[in-house]
């Protein structure tokens, strides 16, 4: 990520921090999947040294705590409002861009949901966490494929983020150096009343980052004009998420 992006990465999330956890169902299935699938391959109930990176409001944290015994958990994000999530689970908190931020020693879990599209180079990251696991240690990482929000690419909009990848390319980022106990990916659509309510979505969960330009009253009445003409359907129009997942154990 470059530091002009992580800087709007940063800005954006702060913006609409309040507003980000109660919006973000799709985000909080994805950290309800992480962890789940966690458990379906046999993760152990404990795990000493946990390091969650953009925990954000805390959907995946709060899963890991409900799940598992992580006496020394560490969160990180970029949003220093973030703060407030270690805060009410009286857990550490490291400010800043995760891949500048010092790492804890010997890690035991690495965590994240919903934050590794933020990264140009996702396989980097990856392999900046298979480095930092102790012998034995666990990864469980969630980002987005390329299909998320297909709906605002096929019409024009930036509003996309630099990292997304599939399933495969996790698996290829991480394989030799990892056994990868799961990988997976889903096609979820959202559906909206109006293109306006996708956007008003969008600015509450903080997730168009990178949306550039200011609209004009002719811009989005086009916009609205083409969306509902190629996405409109009888349940509203559609916005589609693509998570996709992986669970990892250092060899
Ligand atoms: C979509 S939210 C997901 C939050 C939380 N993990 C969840 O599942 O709800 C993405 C989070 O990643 C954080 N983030 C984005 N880029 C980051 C970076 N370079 N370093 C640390 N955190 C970052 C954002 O501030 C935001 O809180």
């Amino acid at each position: 990520m470059t530091a002009q992006l992580a800087d709007k990465v940063q800005r954006s999330f702060s913006r609409s921090f309040d507003t980000y956890h109660d919006t973000a169902s799709q985000q909080a299935w994805v950290a309800d999947k992480l962890v789940s699938e966690l458990r379906r391959v046999g993760a152990p109930g404990q795990f000493h040294t946990t390091f969650e990176m953009g925990c954000g409001t805390g959907h995946l944290t709060r899963m890991l705590r409900q799940n598992f015994d992580l006496p020394d958990l560490i969160l990180n994000d970029i949003a220093p409002q973030a703060q407030a999530t270690a805060d009410a689970e009286a857990v550490a908190f490291i400010a800043g861009d995760v891949r500048t931020v010092q790492w804890p020693d010997q890690i035991d879990l690495i965590a994240s949901a919903s934050m590794i599209q933020w990264m140009e180079d996702p396989a980097g990251l990856l392999q900046q966490a298979i480095d930092a696991l102790a012998p034995g240690g666990w990864l469980a990482v969630s980002g987005f494929g390329p299909q998320q929000y297909k709906e605002l690419l096929s019409i024009g909009s930036t509003a996309h983020a630099p990292g997304l990848c599939g399933a495969d390319n996790l698996v290829a980022a991480i394989e030799g150096s990892m056994r990868v106990l799961a990988a997976g990916e889903r096609i979820r659509p959202s559906y909206f009343k109006t293109p306006r309510d996708v956007l008003k979505y969008l600015r509450r969960t903080g997730v168009n980052g990178r949306a550039q330009g200011a609209w004009t009253k002719s811009t989005l009445t086009r916009f609205e004009e083409d969306y509902v003409h190629n996405f409109g359907s009888a349940n509203g129009v559609s916005l589609t998420y693509h998570p996709v997942w992986i669970i990892a154990q250092k060899q």
